[in-house]
């Protein structure tokens, strides 16, 4: 393989959502390994590339396994190891990668390293393993500084010694069950390179890591107030970038810290003593695209995830700009651009393309959100978007469900929620629960055919059958078709490792592209062009002589 054609420059990968995607173990309406295994063949005859599993590690749960207790073994909830191996023999045999998630910036409460450290006294080395600290103020009683938690609420708590009298604060940068490692501590890192290589040496061809922006903190976790909006990275609020507004704003003492990057420079030569192409993905919510590419230069990770492409307004202008300069960052590092539009933190895109209100990212909708979208207009956005979307030259992601054109579940019962999100900011802000409700395969099973029972950890609503797999297997213009056609002549005409050129005499809302002797036009607007001469490879609605809008074709010309 030659520098340059490596898989994960172009591939599309799959995200897989375990506890959503397929129960398949004791209907206990919780996805699970054994179920990802059997449900495997839909995504080879969908056409990705890989799969990438959010996680699936020992964990109480807290925050649906982004709080790791031991990072070496599978929660009993989703199966065990042996279950692990089984379901990764068979996404080989099938001619699929695998990228399992790895959450380096913080661990559960529950994990032993953190139950250590609250066992030994103040100032013990097992301390120095996390982000402990004295409070300010006479007694200590004010945290350490003013930082909130992504979650909501301030990101300290404090503790209670044994005989009952208060001690020190710990960080959390997300929920209290969470608490940040030190990444200063030369010990952490070694925990993490032996993790990285417990899961390399099983055979798993990468990692997506997660909040890979936060891991080092600034040098005396200076009080830092973000901007009204939420600024460049994020603030305490949430990590909403808004796009293009930022490039000047201060960098939070608790994001994208210059120093992180060794860290990954370390694990970057740790991946090379693997054969084959392994891989590091950034979950980096950082702004602008310039500097996201410092972390995809070639001695650091391969990909990062393209937040602000996720982020942008459906529009012209502002799609072609995002290109542009989505291109130009990635490329000016010799990294792949990467696509991204819905993900387990998002408000789906079938949804949020059609919002009417603002949003920030993380706060979700419910029914009592201003601005609330109209379930066709989102789809038929999204569509468009997608095919768009699968078009570019780069490596694309998908997230489980978005293929079935599924939207939003607005109208969860306030009972059924989990994300701490809704918890921390008293019932304020919603959350991601609504993106991550467990996808439908059969319309007239119970659950869907998601679990074998009726069971489903968050309520499906009764709509769901209209979306099921199965009603729109082998039915032409069905959102899952549209996106099998799209991989497939994305495939065929090698579209992941083309070049984009801009075709110019269409209006402001036409975003308009040839890649690998294929024309793109996306009509983001509302009226209809005319349309070129050649033959219509695939369509996004109903297309005759002109493009109507919010619709996207491919043409041969
Ligand atoms: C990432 C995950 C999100 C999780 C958070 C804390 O942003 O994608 O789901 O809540 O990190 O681990």
């Amino acid at each position: 393989m030659t520098k340059g054609s490596e898989w994960w420059r172009s591939a599309v990968i799959y995200q897989i959502y375990p506890r959503s995607f397929a129960d398949g173990m004791g209907a206990d309406g919780i996805g699970d390994l054994p179920g990802i295994t059997e449900r495997l063949p839909a995504l080879v005859e969908l056409g990705v590339d890989a799969v990438w599993l959010s996680p699936f590690f020992t964990s109480p749960q807290k925050d649906a396994g982004y709080d790791v207790a031991n990072y070496c073994d599978v929660d009993p909830l989703f199966g065990t190891l042996d279950d692990f191996d089984r379901m990764q023999a068979k996404v080989h045999e099938l001619g699929l990668r695998l990228i399992v998630d790895l959450v380096p910036n913080h661990t559960s409460d529950q994990h032993a390293w953190f139950q250590q450290a609250l066992a030994t006294p103040e100032g013990s080395p097992e301390r120095d393993h996390y982000m402990f600290r004295e409070g300010r103020g006479p007694g200590g009683t004010q945290p350490p500084n003013n930082w909130e938690s992504v979650f909501g609420g301030p990101a300290w708590t404090r503790l209670v010694r044994s005989d009952g009298t208060p001690g020190q604060w710990y960080l959390h940068l997300f929920d209290s069950s969470q608490p940040d490692l030190n990444w200063q501590s030369e010990w952490v890192r070694e925990q993490f390179r032996d993790i990285l290589r417990f899961w390399l040496d099983r055979g798993v061809d990468g990692f997506r890591v997660d909040v890979a922006h936060g891991l080092m903190k600034a040098p005396g976790l200076p009080d830092y107030t973000p901007p009204a909006d939420g600024g460049s990275m994020g603030g305490g609020v949430s990590y909403e970038p808004a796009i293009h507004d930022h490039a000047e704003d201060p960098t939070p003492p608790y994001w994208a810290q210059d120093t992180v990057h060794e860290i990954y420079r370390d694990w970057h030569r740790l991946l090379e003593q693997y054969p084959g192409e392994r891989v590091l993905c950034a979950e980096a919510w950082v702004e602008p695209l310039t500097k996201l590419a410092r972390w995809v230069r070639p001695d650091e990770m391969q990909q990062a995830f393209n937040f602000s492409y996720l982020e942008t307004p459906w529009s012209g202008p502002t799609m072609r700009a995002i290109i542009d300069d989505s291109i130009a960052a990635f490329s000016g590092v010799g990294a792949p651009s990467t696509w991204v539009l819905s993900n387990h933190d998002v408000v789906r895109h079938a949804s949020r393309l059609a919002l009417t209100a603002a949003n920030a990212q993380g706060a979700g909708i419910g029914p009592n959100s201003p601005g609330l979208p109209d379930r066709a207009l989102g789809l038929k956005r999204a569509r468009a978007a997608t095919s768009l979307m699968l078009a570019l030259p780069g490596s694309a992601y998908v997230y489980q469900g978005e293929e079935l054109g599924l939207p939003e579940v607005i109208d969860l019962p306030d009972s059924a929620r989990q994300d701490p999100t809704w918890f921390r900011t008293n019932h304020e802000r919603y959350g991601r629960d609504g993106c991550r409700v467990p996808i439908p395969w059969e319309a007239k099973a119970p659950s869907y055919g998601f679990s074998s029972g009726s069971a489903s950890w968050l309520p499906q609503p009764a709509y769901w059958a209209e979306y099921a797999r199965d009603v729109q297997r082998g039915v032409p213009g069905s959102t899952l078709e549209l996106y099998k056609l799209a991989l497939a002549l994305r495939q065929q005409h090698g579209l992941g490792v083309g070049e984009l050129q801009w075709l110019d005499g269409y209006n402001d809302s036409v975003v308009a592209f040839e890649n690998s002797g294929i024309t793109v036009l996306a009509n983001t607007g509302a009226t209809e062009v005319p349309l070129p001469k050649g033959t219509i490879l695939l369509a996004s609605g109903a297309v005759e002589t002109t493009l109507p809008g919010d619709t996207t074709v491919w043409l041969q010309r």
